[in-house]
């Protein structure tokens, strides 16, 4: 099974630099719309757009459904629920009535479960304990399969960049770690937010976090040759040992519209 993954697109429309970061994204789709073999999914992990406005929203979605795999995708901090939740309600994955944006996928090898991390007005993650027993429940509910489990914000102690911590209180972070561990099945954990590319664990969950998509706002130092190429995430399941994570370049490949 391979996922593609997105992050921190930041689809804006009154930014210096708005046309950049639009176009960051639909070379990223190019590009993995160009993988040979074909991704069997696409998970943006949040911060799709950086107002949360539904013009915003609009553009992001024209962007994405340019994607020949399934798309799904999570809230960031900068996003907004409910207007996130319009804009991809035709997907059918995204509960209209939920007061959060959390699911799980069964249509594949592996499961995917989306969590919920946002903190309206806020840039850290949260997760109260509505959301743990929430995410245990997601586990619980189909109890052979791998689990892969996708949060806007990585929940592990990152020690790259200038702050380690990314929720609100080490107590939101050590409860959601908790529920990660609590069945032995989740295989990975895949985030963004921190707009650079590093890994960590959680307990002995391998975790990952790709850059942001949008090259204007990506952190870590990159060769001159690649300030306008985006770098996103290949992550491929094989059953016996577990994930994979290939970092790609946006335009080093076949695909000709990138
Ligand atoms: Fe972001």
């Amino acid at each position: 099974m391979i996922i593609a993954q997105i992050s921190d697109t930041h689809i804006a429309l009154d930014t210096p630099d708005a046309d950049q970061r639009v176009r960051d994204f639909e070379r990223t789709v190019a590009d993995i719309n160009a993988l040979d073999p074909a991704p069997d999914v696409i998970v943006h992990t949040g911060d799709i757009v950086h107002n949360g406005r539904q013009d915003e929203y609009a553009q992001a979605v024209a962007t994405l459904a340019k994607a020949r795999a399934p798309v799904y995708v999570l809230a960031g901090n900068k996003d907004n629920r409910a207007n996130l939740r319009a804009a991809f309600s035709a997907g059918g994955y995204l509960a209209p009535d939920s007061d959060f944006i959390d699911y799980a996928i069964d249509d594949y090898p592996v499961r995917l479960i989306a969590l919920d991390t946002l903190s309206p007005g806020g840039n850290k993650g949260d997760f109260c304990p509505e959301r743990v027993s929430r995410l245990i429940d997601l586990i619980d509910a189909e109890p052979s399969k791998p689990i892969a489990v996708f949060a806007h914000h990585p929940p592990f102690e990152v020690t790259v960049g200038p702050d380690p911590l990314h929720f609100e209180t080490p107590e939101m972070m050590a409860r959601l770690r908790q529920a990660l561990q609590h069945s032995g099945r989740v295989v990975a954990v895949i985030s963004g937010h921190v707009h650079r590319g590093t890994a960590g664990h959680v307990g002995r969950i391998p975790a990952t976090v790709m850059p942001s998509t949008a090259t204007t706002l990506r952190k870590g130092e990159y060769p001159a040759h690649m300030k306008t190429r985006p770098v996103y995430h290949i992550q491929r399941f094989d059953p016996v040992w577990g994930f994979a994570t290939e970092a790609r370049i946006v335009g080093t490949g076949p695909c000709s519209a990138c």
